[in-house]
C-alpha cells in the first residue's frame, strides 16, 4: 500500500470518524485519481525556512501572539465551514494591491499545518509579483509558471518546508503573458492533481480589480478569501470586489491590521474571524451589506497581523 494511500485513508478517518480498516469511499476516490497521475507529493524537495520576525510570519515566528491566535481562529472557522459544504482549495484574494492577501494566505496555510496529518499546499498565484519565497528565506524557486509552460513535476516544482511542514508551490520566474498561460486549460489539469493530494490548498493571489487573473483562480477555488486593510481599502473598492468576484464562493472578509487593540475581551469579541457567509457581508453588493464594513456586529472581527 502507497504512502500516499495511508496518508489518504488517515486524513479520511480523521474527518470522518470512520474506522481505518474501512475503506473510505472519497479515500479511494482520491488514491485512484492521484496514482493515475502517479504523483507522490512526500518526494518533494525538502528545504529549510529562515524567516526572521520583521517578516509577519506570525503563525511561523511567534506562535503565542495574538495575531497568530487570530489565524487559529480564522483556520478553526473554516474547519467549520467545511463540516458543511467541500472546501479544500481556498483563495486569498483582496480588492486592490497592499492589502495583505500574501502574508494573509502564508499565515492560514501555516497554521492549517499545524494539525497533524493534514496536507497542506501554500499554492502562490501571483504569478506576476511572487513574494513567499523571499518571505521564507529562499531564493527563487521555480513553480507554477514553469509547470504550466512544461510537464508538471512535483519533485521539480512544489518543495516541503520542512520545519512549519508545509507544502509550497511558488510562483516561479513571472511569464510574459500570465493570464494567457492560466486560461490555457492545463492550470485546471495542475488543480486536479493538486487536490487529489492535499487536505487543504491555499492559494495566494493578486487583487481582484485591475487584473482578470483573479478571476480565473475564484473560478478554481472552493471558497473566497477577500482580505480588507484597514486604513486603505476603501468601502467602494471592497464593494466593487465583492460585485467583481460573484457570490457564489466567498466565504467571507478577513479584516487586516485592524487598529482595535482592546485585547481584555477577545476571546468574546474576536471569535470567528472568517466574517460570516456571503449574504452576511453584503456579497449580493446591495448598498445596505456593503455599509457593514464598519460594523462590528455584521463584520466579524479580523485577525491582527501585525507582529
Ligand atoms: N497587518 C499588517 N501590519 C503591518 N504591515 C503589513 C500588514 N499586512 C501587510 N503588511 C505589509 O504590507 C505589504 C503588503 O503585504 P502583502 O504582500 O501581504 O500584501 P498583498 O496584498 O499580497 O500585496 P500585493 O497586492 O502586492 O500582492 C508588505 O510589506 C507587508 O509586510
Ligand atoms: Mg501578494
Amino acid at each position: 500500500m502507497s504512502r500516499l494511500f495511508e496518508a489518504l485513508q488517515r486524513s479520511e478517518s480523521e474527518r470522518s470518524g470512520t474506522p481505518l480498516t474501512q475503506s473510505p469511499p472519497v479515500a479511494t476516490q482520491l488514491l485512484q485519481a492521484a496514482e493515475a497521475q502517479g504523483d507522490d507529493f512526500g518526494q518533494c524537495q525538502r528545504l529549510q525556512v529562515s524567516v526572521s520576525a520583521e517578516s509577519r510570519l506570525v503563525s511561523l515566528t511567534a506562535k503565542e501572539s495574538l495575531g497568530a491566535e487570530k489565524f487559529r481562529f480564522l483556520g478553526v472557522r473554516l474547519r467549520q465551514l467545511r463540516q458543511n459544504r467541500p472546501i479544500k482549495k481556498v483563495l486569498v484574494t483582496s480588492s486592490i494591491a497592499e492589502e495583505g492577501k500574501s502574508l494573509t494566505a502564508a499565515n492560514l496555510a501555516l497554521t492549517l499545518a499545524r494539525r497533524q496529518q493534514q496536507r497542506v499546499l501554500l499554492l502562490e498565484g501571483d504569478l506576476r509579483r511572487p513574494v513567499l519565497a523571499g518571505q521564507f528565506g529562499l531564493s527563487k524557486l521555480v513553480g507554477v509558471s514553469e509547470a504550466l509552460q512544461g510537464e508538471f513535476s512535483p519533485t521539480r516544482h512544489i518543495y516541503y518546508l520542512e520545519d512549519p511542514k508545509l507544502w509550497f508551490m511558488p510562483a516561479g520566474h513571472p511569464p510574459e503573458n500570465p493570464l494567457e498561460l492560466m486560461q490555457s486549460g492545463r492550470l485546471t489539469e495542475l488543480m486536479g492533481r493538486l487536490a487529489a493530494g492535499f487536505d487543504w490548498i491555499v492559494i495566494d493571489s493578486p487583487p481582484v480589480l485591475p487584473l482578470a487573473d483573479t478571476t480565473v483562480w475564484a473560478r478554481l477555488a472552493d471558497g473566497v478569501l477577500l482580505v480588507a486593510r484597514e486604513g486603505k481599502t476603501e468601502r467602494q473598492e471592497l464593494k466593487r470586489g465583492v460585485e467583481a468576484l460573484g457570490q457564489t464562493n466567498l466565504l467571507g472578509v478577513v479584516l487586516n491590521s485592524c487598529s482595535d487593540t482592546d485585547h481584555s475581551n477577545y476571546y468574546q469579541r474576536y471569535g470567528p474571524h472568517v466574517a460570516g457567509d456571503a449574504h452576511g457581508l453584503g456579497a449580493n453588493g446591495n448598498n445596505s451589506n456593503a455599509s457593514s464594513l464598519s460594523a462590528e456586529d455584521r463584520m466579524t472581527p479580523p485577525p491582527k497581523i501585525q507582529a
